[in-house]
């Protein structure tokens, strides 16, 4: 078993980022190593790429997204983490995987038409290829399980296509098909002011959102403002189903407790929001407080951070170099 995820180097994540995919992956590195498999995690700066991004914004943000992998939780001793820029391994094959994903097959990602917009005609080559080099970050190291969110679902479908057909048409068996994982413990974490549209930093509202850098005042006043009912706390999960701000704040609740949104709700059942908003935000500023001080310190000394993915780019070459040389070999390329 190997799993290798990316995440893209934003700045200043929130907690929708945190507990749905920086928690997971901390979560599965112990789970997947107790089964004897490996984690690999990176930060996608070529994916950063795809849309202009201003470069020292660019270079800060991949310092800021291991910083704050590591301040989550995430351990470069047990898992493989690195920045895919520092692995070449990646861009080559891609290189090699674009000539066997079909120009139809692009055609039809979701992403690509959103992120493209109106301008479609403006947008970069990088932004239409996104998916293919994402089919390389995961065949590359002949992954079998990718933890991603709904929205990265399709890419992963397009990987396996990318893959069968490379086997078939080359008649070699080089890439393991990648499973998507999309875990059932990841909570879709909605914005603080309106429950139907998720947490992101796309929102213009910053009480929308709780950012991992928040002081303890920032995020007790967050939660106190967050949008609510005047009901009180029904003792079933099931019962918030029309009522998507309290439902929000019990999932962020439980996902914050590592409980369940039912054990929650029983607790807390015939409590109005009065009682239960304090008693939530005093456990996110219990979980995420100290993520945020060793994050800060973390980032008092970039170079060590730098160094870390360094070391980990290492790691990930050697374990690049064989899969990018047998994909070369099959394909005729003299080397
Ligand atoms: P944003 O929507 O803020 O731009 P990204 O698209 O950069 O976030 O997402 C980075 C990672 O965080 C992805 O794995 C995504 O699935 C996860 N994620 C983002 N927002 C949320 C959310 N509100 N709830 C749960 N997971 C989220
Ligand atoms: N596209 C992913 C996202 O935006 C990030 C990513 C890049 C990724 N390469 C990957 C995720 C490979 C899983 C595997 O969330």
């Amino acid at each position: 078993m190997r799993v290798v995820s990316g995440i893209q180097p934003t700045g200043n994540l929130h907690l929708g980022n945190y507990l749905g995919a920086v928690k997971q992956w901390v979560r599965m590195q112990d789970e997947v190593a107790a089964q004897g498999g490996e984690t690999m995690y990176f930060i996608a700066d070529l994916h950063g790429l795809t849309q202009w991004i201003d470069p020292r914004e660019l270079t800060a943000n991949t310092i800021e997204m291991t910083a704050t992998m590591i301040a989550a939780g995430i351990d470069p001793e047990r898992s493989i983490l690195w920045n895919q820029a520092r692995v070449p391994a990646h861009s080559e094959l891609t290189w090699l995987l674009n000539n066997v994903a079909r120009v139809g097959w692009l055609n039809r990602m979701t992403q690509f038409k959103d992120k493209a917009g109106k301008d479609r005609e403006g947008a970069s080559v990088g932004l239409y290829d996104y998916p293919v080099l994402m089919a390389a970050d995961v065949l590359l190291y002949k992954t079998t399980h990718v933890p991603v969110g709904e929205d990265q679902k399709q890419h992963l479908e397009l990987a396996r296509d990318i893959a069968t057909k490379f086997n078939t048409d080359y008649g070699v068996e080089l890439f393991p098909l990648p499973e998507p994982m999309v875990s059932k413990e990841a909570p879709r974490i909605m914005s603080l002011r309106d429950a139907t549209s998720k947490m992101s930093k796309s929102n213009p509202s910053e009480m929308s959102r709780v950012h991992l850098v928040d002081s303890d005042d920032d995020i007790a006043a967050k939660f106190r403002k967050a949008k609510t009912d005047p009901d009180p706390l029904p003792d079933s999960f099931d019962a918030l189903a029309e009522r998507p701000e309290a439902r929000n704040l019990v999932t962020i609740y439980a996902a914050l407790a590592d409980r369940t949104p039912q054990s929650v709700v029983e607790e807390y059942a015939g409590q109005g929001f009065g009682q239960f908003k304090p008693a939530l935000a005093d456990l996110a500023v219990s979980v995420l407080s100290p993520i945020r001080d060793r994050l800060t310190r973390l980032l008092d000394d970039r170079a060590a951070v730098s160094a870390v993915l360094a070391k980990g780019a290492e790691k990930a070459a050697a374990l690049a170099a064989p899969t990018l040389r047998a994909a070369q070999d099959a394909m005729g390329l003299e080397l």
